[in-house]
């Protein structure tokens, strides 16, 4: 049995926590066993504590959460709170005082900010001036992501942030990081000696990260409009995957020891240059046998938008293990397909022994680490084709984790019960996140925007990026 705990959720009724938190969260409490809990919503419009209550209720059943979670969560207490001004924070203060008192809670509070970057300041700096990180018990301030909109806004509001929390109080999230196959990204490297030996620039020739989707703004047109791919999907869960897949063994398998690993890898990133990435946006097309409508034509998209919903790089991370080998990440919306994948090709060996009319025969080793949906990994390697002749084959040796992966939690289920637990390594440390804005700063204000049409790989011009064998992207 874990602490009991009082969650007090700012942006209670938006998007991401009636699709995944509130769902997360009722999960989390009966699996982690969590004693007494209260939940308090805040939001900037009024509502009643009855109509936040009926919002939780319904989260609930639209994300098929089982009654026994779902009664257990609803067997709380909830209270919505509006805030705007000073007043109101002040109000909220006493209601979570109250609340508490009244629960019999002892004051452990996880403060989730599911707000969009535009008003984290301010929350935090209400949070602070009203006292809300000052209960009785802990007190554990959770940021959804993006952090910040840039290098500047993340450096000023780690700044608000630490005036009041000391950053083992704070837990930047990104989800990408809770999910079960990224976790194994680390399990997998540092526990099978037969890849790490050869992970490096002496066997390895390029490293592919895509995390493609076939959905398109799911009704999140404001909010993406604002942020556009690179904020939403390539300064967080792909940095985070290229930090996984690139860091050198941390000391301990602690949140210390390994965002300090990650960090090392941010900071050898060479700046990204004009030609090392290539912009994108959909227009009309067909998805799945679906016709959809182009970005510009979504609804609340402003028709002038310069927002890419799509973006392809080519970075080289310049230490020691991997100075050369590019790493190609690529991501989008209303592609050909959902996939995220890591695919690792390897060198050909240095002398080519078996030839075919002139031609070397022979393949790279491939290996390509499924992340979603279709998780496992698959080894690409060459094999004699039975016969008198000595001719190639490539063959797959391929492993699906759909067994061992059928009771895993969710993403946020996993997190949340960190954050429960007082667990930081799956959160992305201050500096981690500042680094990680450095890097793409040059990309955000690029207005180069190329056109793809909506069901396919991708613009053309992402061909252009990739500069090792075989030349091309890794069909979706
Ligand atoms: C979110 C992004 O963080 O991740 C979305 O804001 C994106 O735009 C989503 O669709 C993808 O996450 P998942 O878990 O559905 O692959």
């Amino acid at each position: 049995m874990t602490d009991a705990v009082t969650l007090v959720v700012f942006g209670a009724t938006g998007h991401l926590s009636r699709t995944k938190l509130l769902p997360a969260l009722a999960r989390v409490i009966r699996d982690e066993d969590v004693p007494t809990h209260a939940v308090v919503g805040v939001g900037s419009r009024s509502r009643s504590d009855e109509d936040f209550r009926s919002v939780v209720a319904d989260s609930m059943a639209s994300e098929e959460v089982d009654s026994d979670a779902a009664d257990r969560f609803l067997g709380g207490e909830f209270t919505y709170v509006s805030v705007s001004d000073k007043e109101s924070y002040e109000r909220l203060a006493s209601i979570i005082d109250a609340v508490e008192e009244s629960a019999g809670l002892p004051g452990n509070r996880i403060l989730y900010l599911a707000i969009p970057p535009s008003k984290l300041d301010v929350t935090v700096e209400g949070i602070s001036d009203a006292g809300l990180g000052a209960g009785a018990g802990w007190t554990r301030l959770v940021v959804e992501k993006p952090f910040g909109i840039d290098l500047d806004s993340a450096v000023a509001s780690n700044e608000i942030i630490h005036r009041s929390f000391s950053e083992s109080e704070v837990y930047r999230i990104d989800h990408f990081l809770g999910k079960e196959t990224v976790r194994n990204l680390l399990v997998f490297r540092f526990t099978n000696s037969l890849f790490e030996q050869t992970w490096n620039r002496r066997h390895i020739e390029s490293v592919e990260i895509t995390v493609a989707e076939s959905d398109g703004l799911d009704g999140r047109a404001a909010y993406f409009d604002e942020s556009g791919t690179v904020r939403d999907m390539v300064q967080n869960h792909l940095t985070q995957i290229l930090t996984l897949i690139a860091m050198e063994p941390p000391v301990r398998m602690n949140a210390a020891s390994i965002h300090t690993e990650k960090v090392k890898v941010l900071k050898a990133v060479r700046p990204i240059g004009p030609d090392d990435a290539v912009l994108g946006r959909y227009a009309a097309g067909s998805v799945e046998a679906e016709e959809v409508i182009g970005y510009l034509d979504e609804p609340g998209v402003p028709p002038h938008s310069e927002t890419p919903t799509y973006a392809a790089l080519r970075l080289y991370v310049d230490n020691w293990r991997w100075h050369g080998v590019p790493f190609y990440l690529r991501t989008g919306k209303r592609l050909a397909k959902r996939v995220s994948e890591v695919t690792v090709r390897y060198l050909k060996p240095p002398v080519c022994l078996f030839h075919s009319e002139g031609n070397c025969q022979g393949h790279q080793n491939v290996l390509t680490l499924t992340l979603q949906p279709d998780e496992g990994f698959e080894l690409l390697f060459d094999v004699k084709q039975p016969g008198p002749d000595t001719s190639i084959g490539q063959i797959p040796l391929a492993v699906r984790y759909d067994d061992i992966l059928k009771s895993a939690p969710q993403a946020y289920e996993t997190l949340l019960a960190d954050v429960i637990e007082g667990d930081q390594t799956l959160f992305v440390r201050a500096d981690e996140v500042e680094e990680a804005w450095e890097l793409y700063q040059t990309l955000l204000d690029r207005t180069d925007i190329d056109t793809y049409t909506a069901g396919t790989d991708g613009p053309e011009r992402a061909e252009s990026l990739i500069v090792s064998y075989p030349g091309v992207w890794t069909p979706l």
